[in-house]
């Protein structure tokens, strides 16, 4: 398949959805109050490859954000292998994700701040279909 849905509503909080669209994972997190909070927080000029967590959310169908839900691509964007994260009892440095590969770790909005890795997990196409059902393609 090319693309997935995804229910959000089944993911519990603090809990990820890993997906597979056409063999790339991909993470569906619902994040914490406080995961949100950090990500939110951070002072963006100081990141290797700086974005805002708005910038990293799609609107839902009302144009608001849904602050709790972050889409990622799942592969490391050092050399592809896949990060553990909160269902694997890691969550790196920062909160987000941990890629025990060679070390790198990212914050709970899935932005690279410390190890090999170049840039963010990049956020796919993604779009609301409902309050809660998203379409990843
Ligand atoms: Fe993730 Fe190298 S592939 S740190």
């Amino acid at each position: 398949a090319s693309s997935a849905e995804v229910d959000t509503s089944k993911i519990p909080v603090g809990g990820e959805i890993r997906v597979l669209i056409g063999g790339k994972p991909f993470f569906v997190r619902r994040r914490t109050d406080g995961e949100i909070a950090a990500a939110e927080a951070v002072d963006v000029s100081k990141l290797p490859d700086p974005e805002t967590d708005d910038e990293r959310l799609v609107p839902m169908m009302n144009g608001e954000l849904n602050r709790a839900i972050l889409v990622t691509s799942g592969a490391c964007t050092h050399l592809g292998c896949v990060p553990v994260g909160p269902a694997q009892g890691s969550t790196g440095d920062f909160g987000g994700w941990y890629c025990p590969c060679h070390g790198s770790h990212y914050d709970t909005s899935g932005r690279i701040r410390k190890g090999p890795a170049p840039k963010n997990l990049p956020v796919p196409t993604y779009e609301y279909l409902s309050d809660s059902l998203i379409k990843i393609s």
